[in-house]
């Protein structure tokens, strides 16, 4: 398998660290191409939490190469405290993580930008970002003319760059009622220090994933957010400013189609959401609560109290497809172990039809009523179970139902944040 994607199918937080961590073994390098610091993904190694936001989860398993790709947007201070962190729990970094040259740069104007905007409203909603500066760094990236990659840091004219876009940005930013924080001298010293001290990490990764793929190397693509909030794909304008479907992971990565062999789609079995935007399956009742308290369902990145409802196959199905899905991974299984019942979402009615495909326009998304297959709960713990079939046998029946409904068979369960409480239905080798 020269190359295989790891692609959230839901908004995001499926769990995704996890599986790109388990599966990393059998791979020699681990790429992340899209998204930046509005991304949080947990690992937990016995006792051990750790969070990254831009270092792929790849990174602890000693000897294996992660590379952060073209496509991310980096915020400095962010990584070098990932980095710093990882340092002081003995994790190899040096050797094993590469940043691309050319990934643009997050800068302080960014998250000014982020937070005087996050208040104005879509549609009465606000999109409710992670107010990390990613949507107006990913627009200056588009825009050009007042965007800094990381490459451009060693260059010579690096002040002088940084002096003119302050000065432009000034301006816009006072418009946007905000004044107080835009200093040229400062930031350059300032990103000049992150920049001396990424030094070692930063190069060329483009050329470096086509060597190692022409020699027989295997790469693993982790993909940030999920293929709900991607930016062409997803419940515009409630998404990310990247493609974080699968369709993302070449653009991302420089890295073409003819290497991908196989996308591995993870979901939770339930639905969670942070932000804004439409969400058919939300519940606002004990349930939600429930299943919020049970999953510990708090972001990652921003501490917020995620939304929570059932597992919409229509949303999944039409993921499945857009993200080029082999295989399902199905996380937080045990999360719905205490409900006595469970449901599926299995189609929409929409203006007093039933459809069974998701919806383009963000308005025909709010107005949606899903309807539902309701089965019996298996109410039995099963965070212990590590073969399929010692599942009780409601468990079995929902992801049989799932696997249906999507149209892809279940290769991985999760029954808990462990390396080992993973269930391997399918051989991912
Ligand atoms: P942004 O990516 O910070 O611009 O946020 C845009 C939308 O994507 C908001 O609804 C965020 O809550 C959501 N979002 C961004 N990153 C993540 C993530 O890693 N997990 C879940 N939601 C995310």
């Amino acid at each position: 398998m020269a190359g295989t994607s790891v692609i959230g199918l839901q908004w995001g937080d499926e769990a995704k660290g996890k599986i790109v961590d388990l599966l990393t073994s059998q791979f020699d390098i681990v790429v992340r191409y899209q998204g930046g610091s509005n991304a949080g993904h947990t690992v937990v190694l016995g006792d051990q939490v750790y969070k990254l936001h831009h270092i792929p989860s790849g990174i602890l398993n000693h000897g294996v190469m992660n590379i952060v790709g073209p496509g991310v947007v980096l915020n400095p201070p962010t990584i070098l405290q990932e980095i710093d962190s990882l340092l002081e729990r003995g994790i190899p970094v040096a050797e094993n993580l590469r940043i691309s040259d050319r990934v643009h740069v997050v800068l302080p104007w960014h998250i000014a930008e982020d937070r005087a905007i996050n208040e104005s409203l879509v549609g009465g909603e606000s999109i409710g970002t992670t107010l990390r500066g990613i949507g107006p760094c990913y627009r200056d990236k588009y825009g050009r003319s007042n965007a800094v990659r990381l490459g451009d840091m060693y260059r010579p004219d690096f002040r002088e760059k940084i002096s003119s876009i302050v000065a432009f940005k000034a301006r816009l930013l006072s418009q946007l009622g905000v004044s107080d924080m835009l200093d040229a001298a400062t930031i350059c010293d300032e990103f000049g220090g992150y920049a001396e001290r990424l030094r070692p990490y930063v190069q060329e990764t483009t050329h470096y994933l086509h060597d190692a793929l022409e020699a027989g190397k295997k790469i693993l693509f982790e993909g940030a957010q999920g293929s709900l909030l991607d930016i062409d794909h997803g419940t515009f304008p409630f998404v990310t400013s990247s493609n974080s479907s699968g369709v993302g992971v070449c653009g991302g990565s420089g890295v073409p189609p003819r290497w991908i062999k196989r996308v591995l789609g993870v979901a939770k079995a339930y639905t969670t959401r942070v932000g804004g935007g439409p969400f058919p399956t939300e519940l606002h009742d004990q349930t939600g609560q429930r299943i919020r308290d049970l999953g510990n369902e708090y972001g990652t990145t921003t501490g917020r109290p995620r939304r929570c409802g059932w597992f919409d196959a229509v949303a999944v199905r039409y993921t499945a497809r857009l993200s080029g899905v082999d295989g399902l991974a199905m996380m937080m299984l045990d999360v719905l172990s205490q409900l006595p019942e469970v449901r599926i979402c299995v189609a929409y009615e929409l203006n007093g039809q039933r459809i069974d495909r998701f919806p383009s326009h963000v308005d025909d998304l709010r107005l949606v009523q899903p309807i539902y297959e309701t089965m019996p709960g298996w109410e039995t713990d099963v965070s212990k179970v590590r073969r399929l079939e010692d599942l009780p046998d409601g468990a079995r029946q929902y992801l049989d139902r799932v696997t249906q409904l999507v149209g892809r068979p279940v290769d991985v369960v999760s029954v808990g944040p462990d390396r080992e409480q993973t269930i391997f239905a399918n051989s991912l080798s």
